[in-house]
């Protein structure tokens, strides 16, 4: 218990993901790496309906921060995410699969997280993808 009178400053443990990891840059850090890699990928890149990747990038940083903890502005733009629903219109298979996890590996290495930090996102975006494959290849 927190005697009365005291004040302390937000302790490390109370944060919520999001700030732990550094908020919004680091968010953007994440999903601008990521893109990098899907802008050349083989598989990937053709499965986006728009020329332009930078409003799915957009998607993806908006979900990610919100699902953390963070700004809810995806919800107040796209309603509930209904992730394997929207997913439904693409043709999720393993190697579609393994190349996202690829590209996002590599987008997390880059942010040189503390290990359990990086191990709680990477479990999430392994398991997220996973749940996401809805076609065989
Ligand atoms: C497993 C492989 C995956 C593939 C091949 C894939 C592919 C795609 C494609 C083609 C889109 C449409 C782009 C657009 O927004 O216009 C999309 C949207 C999206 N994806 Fe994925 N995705 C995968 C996994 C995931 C995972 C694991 C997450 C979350 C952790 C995720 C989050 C999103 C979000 C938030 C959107 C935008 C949804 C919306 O509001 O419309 N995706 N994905």
């Amino acid at each position: 218990m927190v005697a009365s009178g005291q004040t302390f400053s937000q302790p490390e443990y109370t944060e919520n993901f999001y700030e732990a990891i550094g908020g919004h840059p680091t968010f953007v850090k994440l999903v601008d790496a990521f893109y990098e890699g899907v802008a050349d990928d083989e598989i990937l890149r053709p499965m986006y309906p728009e020329q332009d990747l930078r409003p799915a990038k957009e998607r993806l940083l908006l979900f990610l921060e919100q699902y953390w903890g963070g700004p809810k502005t995806y919800g107040e733009q796209r309603g509930h995410p209904r992730l394997r629903m929207r997913h439904m219109p693409f043709r999720v298979g393993p190697q579609a699969r393994d190349a996202w996890l690829r590209h996002m590996r590599h987008a997390v290495d880059r942010l040189d997280l503390a290990p359990l930090h990086e191990a709680t996102l990477w479990d999430y975006l392994e398991r997220a993808a996973l749940s996401m494959v809805n076609a065989a290849d």
